[in-house]
């Protein structure tokens, strides 16, 4: 079978019949059904070579050494999707570039309660109020002793969403087990993410005050981590206070800035009404579509103020080659989605990839890097 015939039919089924029948049923059973199915495929080498050979792009203009890791393409997937670490064997072979697993935290979490996920068909974005559920650090490293990785695998790690952990003080050691477990862990990972943007947490601890984040950010650094870490950012700060805190960031030690996590705002003109009012309260955040734009401009600015100081990871809203594209000419290195693949199909990956090579060939630049940031200065 051709290699580029595949991605396009699995679209159109996906799309066509498969998402209508899964969008009927309620989100997080599917979400699990999928994650399981995920795991076992990638148990199978058949399984993994035949779908290797459909939808893996292989091309020297996608790779890149970011932070010292190698890529062989841009295309990650974010951090949520895969909280308990089932899919490190078969994402490589449907496409995907890197993953980051989590966020995990020291203790385990069931997570908030119900509903913890929503779909918003039409504003093309989800309802996520997970809360961090996840196996914790002990476990989800014990899952993960063993395995090699094909692609780049990075855990997430946030603070514990628990009562308990209720103080700045506690918070950071909190942060600080997680780290090193996974440190003297025999784990394979490649890097790390500190998440300090989740909303929606038990405690009620910020790292905003730039004071709390400088001390955790000093904690961080006095584990003498080799392993690049890059910082989850918040979606909806001022201009000023994104600059303050990559600025506060850069002192440090972390590599890289993932721009960024979900919007909280229910009022924004990209959300339909009708939609968010099925969420009724103040819970839950909203990703895809409404986040895109706003991650787009932090992408640009941070590119901007702080140069070659930060590998951008541009993250929100990637649904298609045009708009991972479109991040990486705004300054981002690397790219990771959730919501594009719910709504896309899990083709996406490797027709994101085949879309990047098109687009870089029509600009007549050689090489991704070459297009990294070239549209920040207009
Ligand atoms: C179901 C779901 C769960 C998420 N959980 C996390 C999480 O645990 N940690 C995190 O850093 N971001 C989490 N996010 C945010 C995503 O990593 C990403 O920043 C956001 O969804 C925007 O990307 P997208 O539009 O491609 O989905 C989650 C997103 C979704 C959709």
């Amino acid at each position: 079978m051709n290699k580029k015939y595949l991605p396009k039919a699995s679209e159109v089924i996906y799309k066509n019949i498969i998402k209508k029948i899964l969008f009927q049923i309620e989100p997080e059973t599917i979400h699990n059904a999928m994650v399981n199915l995920g795991g076992q495929f990638g148990k199978s080498k058949s399984i993994q070579n035949f779908f290797s050979s459909q939808f893996k792009i292989e091309d020297k203009s996608l790779k890149q050494n970011i932070a010292g890791i190698e890529f062989a393409n841009p295309i990650g997937l974010a951090a949520g999707f895969d909280y308990e670490a089932r899919l490190t064997q078969i994402l490589p072979s449907i496409g995907f570039g890197f993953e980051t697993l989590g966020t995990i935290t020291n203790l385990a979490s069931e997570g908030n309660l119900k509903p913890r996920l929503g779909r918003l068909p039409k504003s093309k974005s989800l309802m996520v109020n997970k809360g961090f559920r996840n196996l914790g650090a002990i476990k989800t490293s014990e899952k993960l002793t063993g395995l090699s990785f094909e692609i780049p695998v990075g855990i997430s790690i946030g603070k514990s969403n628990v009562p308990e952990c209720d103080s700045q003080a506690k918070s950071l050691q909190d942060i600080i087990n997680t780290f090193m477990i996974f440190e003297k862990s025999n784990t394979k990972h490649a890097y790390y993410e500190l998440n300090i943007s989740c909303p929606n947490l038990q405690g009620n601890v910020s790292f905003y005050p730039l004071g709390n984040l400088k001390e955790l950010l000093a904690e961080v650094d006095k584990l003498h981590i080799k392993k690049p870490i890059f910082v989850k950012m918040p979606l909806e700060k001022t201009d000023y206070e994104v600059i303050k805190i990559l600025d506060t960031i850069s002192k440090y030690c972390p590599k890289g800035v993932i721009l960024s996590n979900l919007s909280k705002n229910r009022k924004s003109r990209l959300l339909r009404p009708e939609e968010v009012g099925k969420f009724p309260g103040n819970a839950g955040s909203f990703s895809g579509k409404p986040t895109y734009e706003l991650s787009n401009e932090l992408i640009k600015l941070s590119y901007k103020t702080f140069k070659d100081r930060f590998a951008i990871i541009g993250c929100g809203g990637v649904f298609s080659a045009k708009d991972a594209y479109e991040k990486i000419t705004l300054g981002a290195s690397l790219i990771q989605l959730i919501t594009g693949m719910i709504f896309e199909g899990p083709q996406i990956a490797s027709q994101i990839n085949s879309g990047l090579i098109e687009l870089l060939k029509k600009d007549g630049v050689g090489h991704i890097s070459e297009a990294v940031g070239i549209r920040a200065h207009l």
